[in-house]
């Protein structure tokens, strides 16, 4: 019989965008409950399946598998309308998503329309100084719950308690859109004609998440914690101001969910075999030409909640090793080695120098396609060289490493490490 997964957080490593969706997705195929813990639609998750692209933004990426339960715990934000219509995307495609399938957290925050509005507003408002933003009303949402004056989801499913709240708060919010940023009030009616319906259909699925989350653990159902946005985007230990309004780091899986730091026994970092920023902020190995364009081509580096391009350059392992010890990694997922095929020199980022210019040191790269690879033997020499050397500079070991966007492929590096992670198919075909 195989051992029952450990509880498992899976954080992002740089600056988001590293393929969480991909790995959650699957070490969900042996977990009972896949857990979001923060952030909210500014994260866009892929999953590939069979060819299949699926892209999330608030579901969590255990939905694929029927076994796994999915909740949003309360330090989520979340946007009910993209919520809903990511749930009919989901049924459009064959799959259901009911309240046994998936559980929001009574006490998580609700993103509404004026919160949306601020976040445009403000960036507008910044003009060149933009932090970039994805303009769906992260950062305001989290600001009303800090001031306590946010709306939680069992009061936004109470229609009652919902309009008194939005009564109260319109005002403040009405004055900032329309004296400050001269933009277009909100209407209460307008606010709660869009709620009526949201709340309507989601209501089912609200539910104790911490409590839930106890209950397993008291029966051993093993949980995923599934991070979005990445370490350096964390709204204390990322490149402030250029961050995003939650914790992204894995003691976060704790506060937002309701399970204390010793129930989790697995943090695994996400991290790609180069480096992507979107948005704006310090990136100190950033390529701004035509081998960054190369990278982003390659590796299709174009954002899946904006669209926008992605700044690309070599793997920073000064950042990564920082990242090991703000999120106490257990291991290293490295993504996206098969985009790296074809380049003669690969440079791998040392920290930077006293006039803030990156150090490098250079490796030799590989011409093989990847892409087939399912072994550490059948990776070429120089692929397995730069991954030991990674692993050597962060100081965590990589347990796996991913060759392309499928579920499949996949690498195992290190069959000590990864031998939990993988699924029973996917161990017969490693050995
Ligand atoms: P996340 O936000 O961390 O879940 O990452 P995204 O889904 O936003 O971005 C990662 C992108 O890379 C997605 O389009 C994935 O399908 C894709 N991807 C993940 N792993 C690999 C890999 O090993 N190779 C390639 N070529 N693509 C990958
Ligand atoms: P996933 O989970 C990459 C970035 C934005 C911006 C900054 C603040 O897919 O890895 P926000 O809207 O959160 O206030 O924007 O954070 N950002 C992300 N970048 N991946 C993400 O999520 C991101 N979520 C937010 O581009 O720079
Ligand atoms: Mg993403």
């Amino acid at each position: 019989m195989k051992a029952r997964m450990p509880n498992t957080a899976v954080v992002g490593v740089q600056w988001g965008d590293e393929g969480k969706g991909k790995i959650v997705d699957m070490l969900a195929a042996r977990a009972g409950i896949v857990v979001r813990f923060q952030g909210g639609n500014n994260a866009g998750h892929t999953l590939v399946v069979a060819g299949e692209k699926v892209v999330l933004h608030l579901v969590p990426s255990g939905i694929l598998h029927p076994s796994a339960r999915c909740v949003l715990g309360n330090g989520v934000v979340m946007d009910p309308e993209v919520l809903v219509a990511e749930l009919d995307a989901l049924e459009a495609s064959g799959r259901k998503v009911d309240a046994a399938r998936l559980g929001l957290s009574r006490d998580l925050h609700v993103i509404m329309p004026y919160h949306r509005s601020l976040d445009a507003h403000r960036e507008e408002a910044r003009g060149g100084g933009s932090i970039g933003t994805t303009r769906k009303g992260i950062g305001p949402t989290y600001e009303d719950k800090v001031a306590r004056r946010g709306i939680r989801l069992a009061d936004f499913i109470d229609l009652q308690v919902l309009a008194s709240r939005i009564q109260q708060e319109l005002p403040l919010k009405n004055r900032q859109i329309v004296e400050w940023y001269e933009g277009e009030a909100h209407t209460a009616e307008d606010v709660l004609a869009w709620a009526a319906p949201l709340a309507e259909r989601l209501a089912p699925h609200v539910c104790d998440v911490a409590g839930e989350l106890h209950a397993a653990l008291d029966v051993g159902t093993p949980m995923l914690f599934e991070g979005a946005q990445g370490t350096f985007l964390d709204i204390d230990h990322g490149s402030y101001p250029f961050v995003t309004s939650s914790n992204t780091v894995a003691g976060a899986a704790c506060a937002g969910s309701g399970v204390g730091p010793g129930d989790l026994q697995e943090v695994v970092g996400i991290a790609k075999a180069y480096a992507t920023r979107v948005g704006a902020g310090p990136f100190p190995t950033e390529l701004d030409d035509d081998l960054g364009a190369h990278l982003r081509r390659v590796g299709r580096e174009f954002g899946s909640t904006t669209g926008r391009p992605r700044r690309c350059g070599w793997f920073d392992a000064e950042l990564v090793r920082r990242a090991a010890r703000l999120n106490g990694l257990t291991c290293l997922v490295l993504t996206k080695l098969d985009v790296l095929s074809g380049l003669e020199v690969l440079r791998i980022g040392r920290g930077s120098d006293a006039d803030g210019e990156a150090i490098y040191e250079d490796h030799p790269g590989w011409t093989e396609d990847l892409t087939a690879c399912r072994s550490w033997d059948s990776l070429p020499a120089s692929c397995q060289a730069y991954i030991r050397r990674v692993e050597a500079l962060v100081g965590v070991p990589v347990a796996l490493a991913s060759v392309g966007p499928d579920r499949v492929e996949i690498v195992p590096v290190d069959p000590a490490r990864s031998a939990w992670m993988l699924s029973d198919a996917a161990q017969t075909e490693a050995n």
